[in-house]
This record gives C-alpha cells, structure tokens and sequence, in this order.
C-alpha cells in the first residue's frame, strides 16, 4: 500500500516512552497524535483558536510499532455554527523485508469548537 497523495498533516515517529511492557504503542498515545492533528486543521479552517470537545469515535485498525513512521491526515468533514468536524486516518511506514510499506493503522472523527478570546464559542 502507498500512502496517500494528499499533504500529511503530522509525521511522527513513536519514542520508547511511548511503549508499554509488551512493546506495543499506547493506543492513547495515537489519539493525543490524531487530536494534535485534527486541531491544527480545525484551527486552518476557522482561521481562530478551537479547542476539542468530543472523540466522536476512534477505530484502531492495525497496532504502531517502535520504529514505525507515523503519517496523520485530515479533513473537514462537518461544519456547523460553532463547531467543526475532522476525520482523521493515520497511517504507519514500516519496513517490511526490503521494502517500506503503508499500513493502515486507525481512523476517527474529532470535534473542535471555535473559540473567541475569553473562551466562548463562537461562530466559524
Ligand atoms: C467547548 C466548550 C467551550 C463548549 O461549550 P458549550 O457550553 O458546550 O457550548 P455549546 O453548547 O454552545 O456547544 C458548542 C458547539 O459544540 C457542540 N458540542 C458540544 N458538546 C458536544 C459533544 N459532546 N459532541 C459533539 N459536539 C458537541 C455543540 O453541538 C455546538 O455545536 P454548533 O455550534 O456547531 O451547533 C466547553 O464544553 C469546554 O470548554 N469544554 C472543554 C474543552 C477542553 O478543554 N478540551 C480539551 C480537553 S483537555
């Protein structure tokens, strides 16, 4: 699998910080990557502070494992008066043999509220 063709919005590699005894990536870990992402899109569009108000749902698809390049995309999916929707897909390089291969590891939709300076919502 190739990875997609559109700008990543975050590449990250996982730090051994990030692992727990098994060695397997934290699942919390992945999430708080996939909120930074989705911020920073939301943030993009409404041109404003935002801030997150609900994981409206996050699948993990495949596990991340140390060593593994972390690529996060994501797009405007819902926009309503103050609120904003993001869905995120997150993909992980690993080498697999010889080759570096795309594996699709999870997906999920985020919501942002727009802020304005003391912290009200307000409309995008
Ligand atoms: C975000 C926050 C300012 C919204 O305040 P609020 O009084 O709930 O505001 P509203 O009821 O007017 O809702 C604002 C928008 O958020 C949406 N919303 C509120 N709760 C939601 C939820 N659980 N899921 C999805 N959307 C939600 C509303 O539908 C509304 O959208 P719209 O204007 O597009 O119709 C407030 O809840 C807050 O500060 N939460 C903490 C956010 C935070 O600290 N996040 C980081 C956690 S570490």
């Amino acid at each position: 699998m190739q990875l997609p063709k559109e700008h990543t919005v975050l590449r990250i590699v996982p730090a051994a910080s990030d692992v727990n005894a098994a060695g397997d990536i934290f699942g919390g870990w992945l999430m708080s990557q996939a909120d930074i992402a989705g911020s920073i899109v939301a943030a993009r569009h409404t041109k404003g502070r935002v801030v997150t108000v609900a994981v409206n749902d996050f699948h993990f698809i495949s596990p991340v494992f140390i060593g593994d390049v972390v690529s996060i995309y994501g797009e405007v999916e819902k926009i309503g008066t103050t609120s904003i929707v993001i869905a995120i897909t997150v993909y992980s390089e690993r080498k697999l043999q010889k080759n570096i291969e795309a594996i699709y590891v999870a997906i999920g939709h985020f919501t942002y509220v727009h802020l304005d300076k003391s912290g009200k919502p307000l409309a995008i």
